[in-house]
């Protein structure tokens, strides 16, 4: 692995004594690209280190505290958005259609489960990949491993497939424009409850889950204009017209990470200022890791993904590294076991973390496992399958006395064909007409719809 000079951060006082921004470069990084010429490489990343951050401190301490909300109970999280986003399809469409279905999921849970429900998009800098090969063999021909946009192209040719840092630089700015437009939605009227029917499209209006999004629309309608009559202001309820939408995605080039971690002014702690909540993955989540290190030392609420490997007493290990403070909303562990898994797998952690004191918002991951290959050869989920999932997560909940705080969800607000199954199902024989996905298969908007009504049924149940 390639490693870079001194940085000018490793000077400046740090809180905790034993972590600068890159004392991850003395452990065992995994999943990191081959970059072919370090200067190159340092060239990029003096660059990144020098512009703007993408979120501010404050930012990342007020989603820490709403996460707190999520850890004792009171709320709920929903996480959700591309596998891995795309340089090639980057425009403002699909943004826009992305936050609709965000927007609607979280409406139904909101008006539903009559909890607040905390908005986190895998947007704006979800562009990594960890790859369980690093190399690809097709025929005799052997190259590196497609790692997400910010590496390489997935195109199967040498050019393709090298490493080129100045992808870095384009993912930062990529991330800055996407972050901006989603701002300016949220901000800007785009997000107001008085638009929610504009959030249903067309082609998800029309299933049954849309059809029954329109009824629960109908009454928010009711609602607002109830309390316009009773001489409640609307105008003036900023929380009526504004939401709030976070940003996430897996930090998994410790690089571009720690290019953007920017000391606060205000309290003098380090921040990872690329995106409010990074996460770490299943397949980098080791104790004595480099990825483990970079997130232990920063500020913001971070995540980490435990499968089914995970023992009750590695994910007391995790809690104690990544929040020795026990600050609540700091931790989410996202949980991402499979189906038929779940349930027994998750129930022993549960009762560790907890007798052992620890504050985590727990996320129930139904994606990761349960991907298959299809008789057609593709790459899919059923949503049967992610249903199944979020149950059991639930049940494990509900036997352990804990609360399931949140989803994290793969999908997009596109009509695609890339999960099986739904109120107006996609088939086998569907699977090639919309397969657009440039890593693992999302949920389409309808589909997206069926799960959030599911997920606002066991939140009710569980009331
Ligand atoms: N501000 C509140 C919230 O974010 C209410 C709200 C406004 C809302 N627009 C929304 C909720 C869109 C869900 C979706 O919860
Ligand atoms: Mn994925």
């Amino acid at each position: 692995m390639l490693r870079r000079g001194p940085s000018a951060h490793e000077a400046w006082p740090v809180s905790n004594a034993t972590w600068t921004p890159s004392t991850w470069l003395s452990r065992p990084a995994g999943q990191q690209p081959d970059w072919p010429d370090a200067a190159d490489l340092d060239r990029v990343l003096k660059t990144i280190s020098t512009l703007p951050p993408l979120v501010f401190a404050g930012e990342a301490r007020e989603l820490t505290h709403q996460l707190g909300r999520v850890a004792s109970g009171e709320a709920f999280l929903l996480q959700a958005g591309d596998c891995a986003e795309s340089f090639d399809a980057f425009a403002a469409d699909p943004i826009r259609d992305k936050l609709k279905i965000i927007l609607q999921m979280a409406v139904a849970l909101t008006y539903s489960a009559g909890v607040p429900v905390i908005k986190v998009g895998r947007i704006a800098g979800q562009f990594a990949k960890p790859r369980s090969s690093n190399t690809e063999l097709i025929g005799d021909v052997e190259l590196p491993s497609f790692r997400g946009h910010i590496v390489n192209d997935s195109g199967f040719t040498a050019a393709s497939r090298t490493p080129d840092p100045d992808r870095l630089l384009s993912a930062y700015h990529q991330s800055a424009s996407t972050l901006n437009l989603l701002r300016a939605f949220t901000k800007g009227g785009f997000a107001d409850l008085s638009r929610v029917h504009a959030w249903n499209q067309e082609f998800v209006a029309s299933s049954p889950s849309g059809k029954r999004y329109e009824e629960l629309a109908n009454e928010i309608d009711r609602a607002l204009r109830f309390m316009e009559a009773c001489g409640v202001d609307s105008s003036v309820e900023s929380q009526l017209h504004e939401a709030d939408l976070w940003t996430s995605h897996e930090a998994l080039i410790l690089g571009y990470e720690e290019a953007l971690t920017r000391q606060d002014s205000l309290t003098g702690d380090w921040y990872d200022c690329s995106t409010h909540m990074p996460w770490i993955g299943e397949r980098t989540r080791q104790i004595d890791g480099a990825h483990v290190e970079f997130m232990r030392g920063i500020g913001n609420p971070i995540g980490c993904k435990i499968g089914p490997t995970c023992t009750p007493d590695e994910a007391i290990e995790i809690c104690e590294v990544l929040n020795p403070d026990r600050i609540p909303g700091r931790l989410t562990l996202t949980v991402r076991m499979g189906a038929t898994k779940v349930e027994d797998g998750l129930r022993p952690i549960l009762r560790a973390v907890t007798d052992a004191g620890h504050p985590v918002v727990w996320a129930c991951d139904p994606m990761h496992g349960n991907t298959f290959t299809s008789e057609s050869g593709h790459k899919t989920r059923h949503l049967e399958d992610i249903l199944t999932e979020i149950g059991g997560f639930f049940a494990a909940h509900r036997a352990e006395g804990t609360w399931a705080g949140g989803v994290h969800i793969e999908l997009t607000g596109d009509d695609v064909t890339e999960c099986l199954g739904g109120s107006t199902e996609v088939l086998v024989a569907d699977l090639d007409t919309r397969y657009e996905t440039v890593c693992d298969p999302r949920l389409n908007g309808r589909q997206s719809l069926d799960l959030a009504f599911r997920v606002a049924e066991l939140l009710r149940a569980g009331a």
